[in-house]
């Protein structure tokens, strides 16, 4: 049944169903427990979506569905072994960010994923809501591993927005963000920039720069988490803010970094030299908090912290 003010959502779900109807109690889930003013906004990221999937949408549905069976098979192995599967940069290289065909469909369905899951759509809220009205007028953005480009593309539209950079490590994800910021209008905006955040060739020009820095689903990919943390908080301007979204016990294709529970986080940002303003758990779709601990599955974590006093 279509609700009315909440149009775009339920072409993406319709969407989604037409080729895969046994997700239909997942999405009904996903999308339970909101209020009005949340599903509003999140009718707006369906629009904004949509926008990014063009006329490929199907695509995009078909895309997601393949997502979902691969993270299957690393939650398989990741129960089995109490570890994620892959635990270096290169495998996670030369398995996911350099197999063009392979990261192509990969980050296609995290975009659909975006609407789909709750713990996604409800980063997608968090952004919105919470960290960016936090940043200053004219605010300088940095984004790390902005992949399918719809976080980065909404920092940079915003009309208090002076300057945004992102870099990601691999070509797939700059191609779709870069034909992101095109359909959103914002290319002349943004400066993209092919680096891996363990080196930052640009890092002298950058430090204490950045009134905003978002690392969003990217920590796990990390060697060296610790250390990109920090110079993260090297980047930013002294009252800069950092929002990082890190799943816990997240296994999926390209994960390398296993945080099982909040003390990790808050013990990692410590280490690094942050200090945390806010911290936000969301368990995945289908489970409140206490039983997704409890059975070790997957819950978003978001963070805001700014550089240790
Ligand atoms: C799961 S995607 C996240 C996309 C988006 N930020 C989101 O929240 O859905 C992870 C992204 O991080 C990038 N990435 C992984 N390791 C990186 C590194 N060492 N330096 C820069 N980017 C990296 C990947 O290429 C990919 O685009």
């Amino acid at each position: 049944m279509k609700t009315v003010g909440r149009e775009q959502l339920d072409r993406v779900v319709q969407g989604v169903l037409r080729q895969w109807p046994e997700h239909a109690k997942f999405l009904e889930q996903s999308l339970a427990g909101y209020s009005a003013d949340e599903l509003a906004l999140l009718d707006g990221l369906a629009g904004r979506v949509l926008r990014l999937m063009g006329d490929e949408a199907g695509d995009y549905y078909a895309s997601y569905r393949w997502m979902c069976g691969e993270i299957n098979k690393e939650t398989y192995f990741f129960k089995k072994h109490g570890r994620y599967r892959l635990a270096t940069f290169e495998e996670a290289d030369r398995e996911v960010y350099s197999n063009g065909p392979f990261m192509k469909k990969y980050v296609e369905g995290i975009l659909a994923s975006q609407v789909l899951w709750k713990n996604h759509s409800s980063a997608f809220l968090y952004f919105r809501q919470d960290f960016l009205p936090r940043l200053p007028e004219g605010f300088r953005y940095l984004e790390v591993g902005p992949g399918h480009g719809l976080f980065l593309s909404m920092a940079a539209e915003d009309p208090r927005c002076a300057r945004a950079v992102a870099w990601d490590v691999s070509e797939e994800s700059l191609r779709q963000t870069r034909a992101a910021i095109a359909a959103m209008g914002v290319e002349a905006r943004v400066e993209l920039d092919r680096q891996d955040i363990h080196a930052p060739t640009r890092a002298p020009e950058t430090d204490g720069t950045f009134d905003g820095v978002a690392l969003c689903e990217v920590l796990e990919h990390l060697e060296e988490p610790r250390e990109a943390l920090a110079s993260l908080g090297a980047f930013l301007a002294p009252e800069g803010l950092l929002y990082v979204n890190v799943p816990l016990n997240s296994p999926a294709p390209d994960h390398i970094f296993l945080l099982r529970d909040e003390g990790e986080v808050r013990d990692l940002f410590d280490a690094a030299g942050l200090e945390i303003v806010d911290l936000k758990l969301v368990p995945m779709t289908g489970y409140d908090l206490a039983r997704a601990q409890a059975q070790n599955l997957t819950v978003s974590c978001f963070v805001l912290a700014r550089r240790g006093r």
